[in-house]
């Protein structure tokens, strides 16, 4: 199969990966294009043209998990856009969803405060048990999430579009869904795509709808929170703590109130960073898929935009 690979700059050395997972494929390196008879696209963010120059494209590979980033109108009607699923991305998301929650459970966030003031404050502890866990998405990393969280015995739930059925995890869908899940959650964590339909859906209303003093974990994207509305809920005491890890802006502003309220903790949008060897072997299974003549797997619906 021929490809075409864009390099930049968070894609140093994955030329040599190629080689080495890839043998087969016959890759060339954006700008040089050849005749222009490859078939697939493999790239961050597509550079101005690209379609245009490559009429015989089948499959536009996304680097990553998200495609909010991409002007799915650009891409021709025919072209596939496969978004980024790989195991290692998935471990690495889970990982982090695990330390944020145990974060906010054991209080971290509080002690982190406590801490900086010198303060020696014990605070009552809750066990996993009574701590109910409810997840915004029940997709590829929602799922991998839940499924590291389990065996620490917290109560689980989550919310889809369409209706799952996931052992040990009580599911929901639609807005009825949504309410019934947040007043039933105590730590909320949000690993829904960007689209038009869920932006700004983590505003004032859905924190009023959890039990006072809950806590909010955002690993997806920044444009999913109303950030005003989550500080006057921290600032307010509905909300005990956030931790975020996208932000509407980033990098996050530095007179950003979120950098020093002492009930957020927060990271450079690093949960889950795109692993080289493992995305490599990912693009290289649904190249075989492909010649296989199957259709790739984790295609983008561009109506849902995700
Ligand atoms: P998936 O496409 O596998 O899952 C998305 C989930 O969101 C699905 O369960 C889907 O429901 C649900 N969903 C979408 N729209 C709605 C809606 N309107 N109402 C209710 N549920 C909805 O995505 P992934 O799990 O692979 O990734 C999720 C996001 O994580 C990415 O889009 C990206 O933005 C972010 N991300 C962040 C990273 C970081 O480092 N911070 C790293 C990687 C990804 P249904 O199942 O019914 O379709
Ligand atoms: C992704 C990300 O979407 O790193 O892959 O945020």
């Amino acid at each position: 199969m021929k490809a075409v690979f864009v390099p930049d700059e968070m894609t140093q050395g994955w030329i040599e990966i190629f080689a080495a997972e890839a043998p087969g494929l016959h890759l060339r390196i954006w700008p040089d294009i050849g005749d222009g008879d490859a078939e697939c696209a493999i790239c961050g963010a597509p550079p101005p043209g690209i379609f245009a120059r490559l009429p015989g494209l089948k499959v536009f590979f996304s680097l990553a998990a998200g495609v909010d980033h991409l002007d799915l109108g650009q891409v021709p009607p025919h072209v596939a856009v496969v978004r980024m699923v790989d195991d290692s991305l998935s471990e690495a998301m889970a990982e982090y969803v695990v330390m944020a929650v145990l974060a906010v459970h054991r209080d971290l966030v509080s002690y982190i405060a406590c801490q900086q003031r010198a303060e020696w404050r014990r605070l009552p502890e809750v066990r996993a048990r009574d701590r109910r866990v409810g997840v915004l998405g029940l997709g590829v990393l929602a799922r991998a999430a839940l499924a590291r969280l389990a065996p620490f015995g917290f109560p689980l739930s989550g919310w889809s579009r369409t209706r799952h059925e996931v052992d040990g995890v009580v599911c929901f869908s639609g807005a009825d869904g949504l309410r019934a899940m947040l007043a039933a959650t105590d730590i909320l964590i949000c690993l829904l795509p960007a689209t038009p339909t869920t932006r700004g859906l983590l505003a004032r209303q859905v924190f009023d709808a959890m039990p006072r003093g809950g806590a909010v974990i955002n690993a997806s994207r920044g444009a999913l929170v109303n950030e005003s509305h989550l500080l006057a809920a921290l600032d307010d005491g509905q909300l005990s703590a956030a931790v975020l890890d996208v932000f509407e802006k980033e990098p996050l502003p530095t007179d950003s109130r979120l950098w020093s309220h002492p009930g957020v903790l927060l990271t450079p949008h690093i949960a889950a960073g795109v692993d080289p060897r493992g995305a490599v072997r990912s693009i290289a299974a649904q190249l075989r898929r492909l010649e296989r003549g199957d259709p790739v797997a984790h295609a983008v619906d561009r109506q849902l935009g995700y």
